[in-house]
């Protein structure tokens, strides 16, 4: 099977009340790890691939590791660019065999926004490739753009259907109260998703399927483990994991996580070196980092995303 677009996978995680689990890759390593849990669970999958992935592994290798991944697993495997920073970008991508890619103009005023995403829509289209957008500003950092909550903004549902009608979009990133990386909130915060937020955006849009970026929900043992072998990780928490599952089972398609993925690397490459102080052998260290991936990935996908045995 080839890589395959979110089309069919949305539409059918929006009729069964699930969501895709969409994880940043990087490196060997995390392909497998992610994809081995997808496999062993029948859950379908986008893997994701940021601008700082492309510079730090290169798009040829990220793009034959996924195909790689497609050929062992046999999967449907949506590639997909995250955070598309401008057209030339998202082109690359296109151009270089994603089946997906974001642009991400939410930091641009309304109406460039709206130019920016209706110029990659057509570019994408005319190559079966799909597109999401974003509106509104998530907290937190990604790609080294810090947002403070004090600059985040939630969407605002009333211009929701005049974006995706003048965009053509598949699917909208939206803000609801998730934030980017593991210092997402301070410690004892009682975070509360904005429902009432996606249930006015889905009203607006009937069957359109709704992505939730910022989705990692900072496990406390991991980052426990993180400080225990020699980290030095604030504390912080992430998003409830039973208020994703309860988006998931309304309108939002597609779930982003990438920060919970790095914590349960780097937890189990430090205590592997506080436990053999002497081994030096990479595959010794990245083997537990590999296992320690699938872990979390099926984790998710049985208890936030509901994916599993959806292919
Ligand atoms: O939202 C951003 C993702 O976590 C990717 O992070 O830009 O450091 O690769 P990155
Ligand atoms: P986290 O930092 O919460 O994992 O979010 C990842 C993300 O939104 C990638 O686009
Ligand atoms: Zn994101």
């Amino acid at each position: 099977m080839p890589l395959v677009t979110t089309k069919e996978m949305f539409a059918k995680a929006y009729n069964g009340g699930y969501a895709i689990g969409a994880f940043n890759v990087n490196n060997m390593e995390i392909v497998q790890g992610i994809t081995e849990a997808a496999k062993e669970l029948e859950a379908p999958l986008i893997l994701q691939v940021s601008k700082g992935a492309r510079a730090y592994a290169n798009h040829t290798y990220l793009i034959k590791l996924v195909e790689a991944a497609v050929i062992e697993t046999g999967l449907p495997i949506c590639l997909h660019l995250d955070h598309g920073d401008s057209f030339e970008t998202c082109k690359s991508c296109i151009d270089g065999g994603f089946t997906s890619v974001m642009i991400d103009a939410s930091s641009k005023p309304f109406e460039e926004n709206i130019e920016i995403t209706r110029k990659v829509v057509e570019y994408a289209h005319d190559r079966g490739v799909v597109v999401e957008a974003e509106l509104g500003t998530l907290a937190g950092i990604e790609d080294e753009v810090k947002v403070s909550a004090e600059d985040s903004s939630y969407t605002r549902p009333e211009e929701v259907e005049e974006f995706v009608s003048r965009t053509g979009c598949d699917s909208l990133a939206i803000a609801i109260g998730t934030s980017h990386g593991a210092y997402k909130f301070k410690p004892g915060t009682k975070l509360q998703l904005r429902f009432d937020v996606l249930e006015e955006v889905s009203k607006r849009l009937p069957g359109f399927p709704i992505v939730l970026h910022g989705s990692s929900s900072v496990p406390q043992d991991l980052v426990a483990k993180i400080n225990k072998y020699g980290g030095a990780m604030p504390g912080a928490i992430g998003v409830p994991e039973d208020q994703l599952r309860h988006a998931a089972s309304l309108s939002v398609c597609k779930i982003n996580i990438d920060s919970d993925l790095r914590l349960a690397m780097t937890a189990t490459i430090r205590e592997f070196f506080a436990l053999h102080p002497d081994k030096f052998d990479p595959r010794e260290y990245l083997k537990p980092a590999r296992a320690a991936i699938k872990e979390v990935v099926a984790h998710k996908i049985v208890n936030v995303l509901g994916c599993d045995h959806k292919i």
